[in-house]
């Protein structure tokens, strides 16, 4: 059985706690807008379309509880519970994505002659369709991903890095840039996969080490800073990588080290690929200096499950995404309706009709 994050039927949703990951496995009830705020701010969910997709279900949850004197009471309540989802984690843009879209359409249905419990149903309708939407999205990621590679990088025994969490765990299932791994090693054609740490959090050692031993994809875990000594040893044939936001210029947002790693690649030739569903590109912000980097608490780095590891007193910082230049992005940004070049991702996902609304 693969792993799943989010537990969700009409009226219930629980998460799995990602925080207590790898020794235990618990589901944790969401009720309210409050909880999932909370939920998604501490990362007991976490990974960009994660967040949004336990954002919407539970605004769904809150809505099938709740009775509503007017369109205008429904709408208030939808925008005020969305906007404040927003606020949760800054850097990802898929949660304010599924906002403003559900905010629109709520503005839509509430113009029409439609009354309020069929609205609600309508908007109940649409958030549940995004947990199969993004599972769809990942699976044709995985196909795509595992095409390009193959052409980019060779037909066999391909040896593929990634770094922090991209997989079940951060989306609704198959995954992003594991979506990929996971799609090459379904088809016979990966040899082996490299994970990062992922320091300070541990994504990648708590979590995508996880899903490799679950899911029996050969893995080997590596420190962050191995990842040179690495790509010097091994016979790496491609690094991929999850987005929380790329925008309009291929500029992307993505785990804090992910930089780094594009720049050793580029070092050593090799094909660099963020994997990214069009929920996660943001057309509206020209290039990466715009993006809101979110900084978290000093005690990621100074203590280890509430252990000081650091010395006391010594000053921190903490930001939890860096921003890798689009001209670093030498493979190709891969998305569910094909893969692109970072300079022509704006005119394709126009042309798609495929971006964010505002
Ligand atoms: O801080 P996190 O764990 O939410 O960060 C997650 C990442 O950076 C992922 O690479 C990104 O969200 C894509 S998940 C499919």
């Amino acid at each position: 059985m693969s792993l799943e994050s989010i537990h969700y039927k009409t009226g219930s949703l629980k998460i799995l706690n990602q925080r207590l990951l790898p020794t235990k496995s618990v589901y944790e009830e969401i009720h309210t807008i409050q909880d999932a705020w909370d939920a998604i701010k501490t990362m007991m969910v976490r990974g960009a379309p994660a967040i949004a997709i336990v954002g919407a279900l539970t605004l769904a949850v809150e809505l099938i509880k709740q009775q509503f004197e007017s369109k205008t009471k429904l709408s208030e309540f939808v925008e005020t519970s969305l906007t404040h989802l927003k606020t949760a984690r800054p850097t990802a843009v898929n949660m304010t994505e599924a906002a403003n879209r559900l905010i629109k359409l709520v503005e839509v249905l509430c113009q029409n002659s439609m009354s309020v419990e069929i609205i609600k149903e309508r908007i109940i309708e649409e958030c549940e369709a995004m947990l199969k939407k993004d599972v769809a999205d990942n699976k044709s990621m995985g196909q795509h991903g595992a095409k390009v590679i193959i052409n980019q990088c060779g037909n066999d025994n391909l040896h593929v890095m990634t770094h922090c969490n991209t997989g079940s765990l951060a989306t609704a299932g198959y995954g992003t840039a594991i979506g990929v791994i996971r799609a090459l090693h379904e088809i016979g054609k990966l040899e082996h996969a490299y994970c990062t740490e992922t320091r300070p959090y541990n994504q990648g050692s708590r979590l995508t080490a996880y899903e490799m031993v679950h899911d029996k994809i050969p893995a080997t875990l590596i420190a962050d800073s191995a990842v040179a000594m690495t790509m010097k040893t091994k016979p790496i044939s491609a690094v991929v990588v999850g987005a929380d936001r790329v925008v309009a210029n291929g500029d992307t947002a993505n785990k804090i080290g992910t930089y780094q790693m594009a720049i050793v690649a580029k070092h050593f030739g090799i094909p660099f690929f963020v994997v990214s569903p069009s929920t996660s590109i943001d057309l509206h912000i020209p290039s990466g200096e715009d993006i809101v980097i979110e900084e978290r608490s000093h005690d990621e780095l100074t203590k280890m499950k509430g252990h000081q590891i650091a010395a006391p007193g010594i000053g921190c910082w903490n930001p939890a995404f860096d921003v890798t230049p689009a001209e670093l992005i030498t493979g190709g940004i891969v998305t569910e309706h094909g893969v692109f070049k970072p300079e022509v991702l704006k005119k394709e996902m126009e042309e798609l009709g495929s971006y964010n609304i505002r």
